[in-house]
């Protein structure tokens, strides 16, 4: 499969595309990593990453929303993985912008290039009416990231799994208020 096949969109220094076999690594090492996922629940465990990142490249096509691997133009180098994710928050599906950089890729401006980028397909693209972001409450990075694009802060949640979070979110120019409601709810 060629690259562009494989595109989502790109910006002026960054492409995301979906991914394959040998992004596997890159992105193993990514979410194993403590410093990187500190604020994201921690590292996860390499066997089950690899067997799950194998799973999604052999179907890059499988999932509307899922996180797509970040390259950066000038090098050419794996620097990322973000993108769109279905959630549900609180009974409401709702669709939040995530971003996780690699460590030598921080502090660049791309979290906010991607981000921006990501905003506009979202509205764009794919017609989506509201965007959030969940974040760990000492997340500082991420909160900037998220009000450089344009997100507020709604409010502080549990999620399930008893993690607290603070919801921002972004409406579309003309959007409503409020997620969609679960159907079978
Ligand atoms: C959060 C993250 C994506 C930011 O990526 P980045 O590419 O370094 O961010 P940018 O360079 O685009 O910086 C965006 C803004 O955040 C600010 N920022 C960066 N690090 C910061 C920090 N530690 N504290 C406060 N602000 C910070 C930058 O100064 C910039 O704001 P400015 O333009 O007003 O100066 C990156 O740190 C990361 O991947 N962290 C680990 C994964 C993660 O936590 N993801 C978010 C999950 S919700």
């Amino acid at each position: 499969m060629s690259e562009a096949d494989l595109l989502i969109f790109e910006t002026a220094r960054l492409v995301l595309r979906r991914q394959t076999q040998d992004d596997v690594d890159f992105l193993t090492e990514l979410w194993s990593n403590p410093d990187v996922t500190r604020y994201m629940g921690g590292p996860r465990e390499k066997d089950w990453l690899r067997t799950v990142f194998a799973e999604t490249a052999a179907a890059p096509f499988a999932e509307a929303y899922d996180l797509w691997v970040l390259v950066e133009k000038e090098s050419g180098q794996s620097v990322g993985h973000c993108g769109l994710l279905d959630k549900d928050i609180e009974g409401h599906a709702e669709i939040e912008l995530s971003y996780v950089l690699a460590p030598e890729a921080q502090g660049k401006g791309y979290a906010a290039e991607i981000a921006a980028g990501l905003k506009k397909y979202a509205f764009e693209e794919l017609g989506l009416r509201r965007l959030v972001a969940l974040i760990e409450p000492e997340n500082a990075a991420s909160e900037r990231v998220a009000l450089k694009a344009g997100l507020h802060f709604d409010r502080q949640i549990i999620r399930p799994g008893g993690a607290l979070r603070k919801l921002y979110l972004i409406e579309a120019a003309g959007g409503e208020a409020g997620g969609m409601e679960k159907q079978n709810e």
